[in-house]
């Protein structure tokens, strides 16, 4: 079955199945999973799989809401010409609820996407477990979780979320690489209701869990999107960034010159002064080609899918105008979570870095900055694209080890002139390496910190050791960073690395 009508179902519980068969098809919403897939996919391309399949379960008047596809429309089709699995649940037939036999064709669906090697795309619009059937319902999400994880790593696993997601329909989204809200979406594991019943807080479902919440907050949707289309053309883009699975290579496109080719020209040369990380990486990459993901959360962390020479690449950057770059527990989840989906599909790591340190404090300390700090670390250090960074300004302490330094792997480290690389700035090293003599003599303080940064900080010593592989200037680094990733390709075959941990 193509684009074809599915009037029954469309037209079923919520609706009313009195709408017949002449007009069903004009008068299907357009928030009706049908209507959603149909306008996802190439035209006429939509098979569908399973759309027969009802529900056994009886009691509380179930056996009379029996519907076809049992509210959710599962199959497959192609996006771009590429071909794509999809699942999109139908807030029109009890409320998108997921009972047994709607579970089974979910996993199903991400099982066959990870069979045929194609990314799998699963529409959320749904109030979470069918209440009526128990516990079947608790087990068809225990076995949609199960599909997501066999599938995790191998292929793309995308969620579009429309509508509401619901109690166990959130962990779907978690499990899979990237979630995307549209401005109707709510994604809580307890629903207003519930909460007020239990804890006696008062709150509606927008202010629980809205695209505001989930984008700024929580960091749980990689991208918001104001509408339905908006979010499904978002979704089609980032699969173009990405193969159809770990083991194929991702797509290639036409190169684009860079938005401008002068990557230094808004980067300040005091170390401590602001700037937007993002132009730099629009010097650097395809023009209008990144993607920044969860962008308004851990904002001192950029990262996302770009283009260089119409080849996909990760970027990740320390960002100076938020919280001057630094790293934190938040940002080091947000970062590793990165580097692990590029190394699961084969993306090399472009990163660069402009780095103060850990943020310091007991509010990170009893926060986990050091166990969840050691996800970045790990997440470089084990990534096997790949991945070259750039010192823009400064790479101190900790932090510089973390983002992708030689001594953790990467395959080289750029750095523009004038570039610092220590254990300390040079107000806190002087501080400490010449206490005593700056005791005696404290007007000898520029004096002091001007040696340490000439014979402890200098881009040259890093270079002289092999910390910096080479010193370019700031005009050209995009040309050199493509000279390695050129050089870099063509290593040993890929094939499935790791999964894709939620972080
Ligand atoms: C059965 C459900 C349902 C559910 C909604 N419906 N959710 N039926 N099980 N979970 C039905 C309603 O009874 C109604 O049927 C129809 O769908 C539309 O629902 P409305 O409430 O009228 O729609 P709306 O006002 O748009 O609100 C949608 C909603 C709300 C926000 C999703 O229905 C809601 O809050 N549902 C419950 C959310 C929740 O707390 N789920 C947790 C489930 S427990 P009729 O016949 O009247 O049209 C769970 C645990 C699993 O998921 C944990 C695993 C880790």
């Amino acid at each position: 079955m193509a684009t074809a009508a599915v009037p029954d179902r469309e037209a079923g519980a919520g609706l009313g199945a009195e709408l017949g068969d002449v007009g069903a098809e004009d008068l299907r919403p357009p928030d009706a999973a049908a209507s959603r897939v149909e306008r996802f996919l190439d035209d006429g391309s939509f098979l569908e799989l399973g759309s027969a399949r009802v529900h056994r379960a009886t009691g509380f008047g179930l056996e009379r809401k029996r519907v076809p596809g049992d509210g959710v429309v599962a199959g497959t089709g192609t996006l771009d010409g590429r071909p794509v699995h999809v699942f999109a649940q139908d807030r029109y037939v009890l409320g998108g609820s997921l009972g047994e036999a709607h579970a089974d064709r979910i996993a199903d669906t991400i099982g066959r996407a990870l069979r045929g090697g194609t990314p799998v795309v699963g529409i959320n619009d749904s109030g979470g477990a069918r209440i009526q059937e128990g516990v079947a319902a608790l087990d068809g999400y225990g076995a949609v979780f199960r599909a997501n994880v066999a599938a995790s790593g191998r292929v793309p696993q995308l969620s579009v979320v429309l509508g509401a997601c619901a109690g166990g329909a959130v962990y779907s989204p978690a499990l899979m690489d990237l979630t995307i809200m549209s401005d109707a979406a709510t994604m809580f594991l307890t629903g207003p209701r519930v909460v007020r019943a239990v804890t006696g807080e008062d709150v509606d479902a927008r202010t629980l869990g809205g695209p505001e919440v989930h984008g700024a907050r929580t960091g749980s949707a990689h991208l918001l999107a104001p509408d339905d289309d908006a979010a499904l053309a978002l979704a089609g883009r980032v699969l173009s960034y990405l193969p159809s699975a770990a083991w194929l290579p991702a797509p290639v496109v036409d190169p684009v010159a860079p938005a401008h080719d002068d990557p230094g020209a808004s980067v300040p040369r005091d170390p401590r002064a602001p700037y937007d990380v993002r132009d730099v990486i629009a010097g650097v990459v395809d023009g209008g080609s990144f993607l920044e993901l969860q962008e308004r959360w851990a904002r001192n962390l950029v990262v996302g899918f770009a283009r260089m020479e119409g080849r996909s690449v990760g970027v990740i950057a320390n960002q100076p105008a938020w919280l001057a770059g630094v790293l934190d527990a938040t940002a080091s989840e947000k970062g590793a979570r990165f580097v692990r989906m590029c190394d699961a599909f084969g993306l090399p790591l472009v990163v660069l870095v402009d780095v103060p340190g850990f943020l310091p404090g007991s509010e990170q300390e009893h926060g986990g900055v050091i166990r969840r700090g050691a996800k970045l670390l790990h997440a470089f250090t084990s990534a096997t694209v790949p991945r070259v960074s750039l010192v823009l300004r400064k790479a101190y302490g900790g932090a510089y080890i973390v983002m992708n330094s030689r001594s953790i792997g990467a395959d080289a480290v750029l750095a523009w002139p004038g570039a610092e690389l220590a254990v300390l700035g040079a107000e806190g090293a002087a501080d400490l390496v010449f206490r005593r003599e700056l005791e005696r003599h404290p007007e000898r303080r520029d004096e002091l910190m001007t040696r340490y940064r000439e014979d402890a900080m200098d881009v040259g010593v890093a270079a002289g050791r092999g910390s910096v592989s080479e010193i370019i200037a700031p005009e050209d680094s995009r040309e050199a960073l493509l000279g390695l990733l050129r050089a870099l390709r063509d290593g040993a075959p890929r094939g499935f690395v790791h999964d894709n941990l939620p972080q």
